[in-house]
């Protein structure tokens, strides 16, 4: 994976993805037609939906709207766990696709491991087949710890583009970000700026924005960013929207990194061995 100046990441599998996108749970179809295509409008090029956000068809609505040509956008969505085989696979990209109005998807990922029915393995497989076929760009995974990612690996040879985490300040995830690194998968941040909890209000962020000139979310998104990870932060503002996206142009320094990287352990991880769907 290697990371350029203009906010792109190149994939394992030589996808180009942007490394600022929009999150949109928990946005109805007709929210997100709207927000989707004013973002895009305003220079969001990378969508994060899932099968079981239940929005794929206003995404693709919004998609369409914003008149931005397909090629030029990145969208991501994910399944859930009745599609955890290679046929199952095959099925959920072609719903999700069809949901969306799309004929290729960027990223498909497994959207939790499920391990109490233990088939990721099988659900991989079929993400590997859909990466042969060119009917997603790019595959990966979502809340992978790094014993279910080995596991992956292991069995098929095939290294997933991007693992999407719950991550923050507040929940680093040292672990999985040192197995990513390792094994050239980009992490990817959900609930990055801590989904309207506490973190925005803390002290430390609070600080940190007023020493580097930005608002808390940019601080917070910066901070991501330096540590080389993507994110996907939601919002239906659209002021937010822009401040979002505007924190790509925030450099911290080495005092605000320092704060924010000391925020670890204050948030239990969602444990994806007990939780998914
Ligand atoms: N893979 C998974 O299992 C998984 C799980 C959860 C989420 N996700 C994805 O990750 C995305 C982001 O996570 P999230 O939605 O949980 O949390 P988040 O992006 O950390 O936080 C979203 C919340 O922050 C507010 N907000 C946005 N920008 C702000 C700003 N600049 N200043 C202050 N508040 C701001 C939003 O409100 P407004 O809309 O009013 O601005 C919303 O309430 C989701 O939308 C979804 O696409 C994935």
């Amino acid at each position: 994976m290697t990371h350029d100046a203009a906010g792109t990441v190149t994939l394992a599998h030589g996808a180009q993805m942007p490394r600022i996108g929009l999150g949109t749970w928990p946005m109805d179809d007709r929210e997100s037609e709207r927000v989707i295509a004013d973002a895009i409008a305003g220079g969001y090029r990378l969508i994060d939906t899932a099968e079981n956000y239940g929005n794929e068809k206003g995404v693709g609505a919004g998609v369409r709207a914003s008149g931005v040509d397909r090629g030029d956008l990145f969208i991501t969505t994910k399944f859930n766990r009745e599609w955890h085989s290679v046929a199952g696979v095959s099925e959920a990209f072609q719903r999700s696709a069809e949901r969306l109005g799309v004929d290729y998807i960027d990223l498909l990922l497994v959207h939790w491991p499920n391990t109490d029915q233990d088939r990721y393995v099988e659900a991989w497989a079929g993400l590997v087949a859909l990466l042969d076929s060119g009917s997603a760009r790019a595959i990966g995974v979502s809340n992978f710890k790094p014993a279910h990612l080995a596991r992956i690996i292991e069995a098929t040879s095939v290294t997933p583009d991007v693992n999407q985490v719950q991550l923050s300040p507040l929940v680093a995830r040292r672990e999985i970000r040192e197995f990513d690194a390792a094994h050239g998968i980009v992490t990817q941040s959900w609930s990055p700026i801590g989904q309207g909890n506490d973190l925005l209000r803390s002290p430390e962020v609070l600080a940190a924005a007023e020493r580097e000139g930005c608002t808390p979310a940019q601080a917070v998104l910066a901070w991501h960013l330096a540590h080389g990870l993507s994110v996907v932060p939601k919002s239906s503002d659209p002021v937010r929207l822009r401040e979002n996206l505007a924190a790509a142009g925030i450099r911290l320094s080495p005092e605000t990194m320092a704060a924010l990287d000391g925020m670890d352990g204050r948030e239990a991880p969602i444990d994806s061995d007990e939780f998914g769907h």
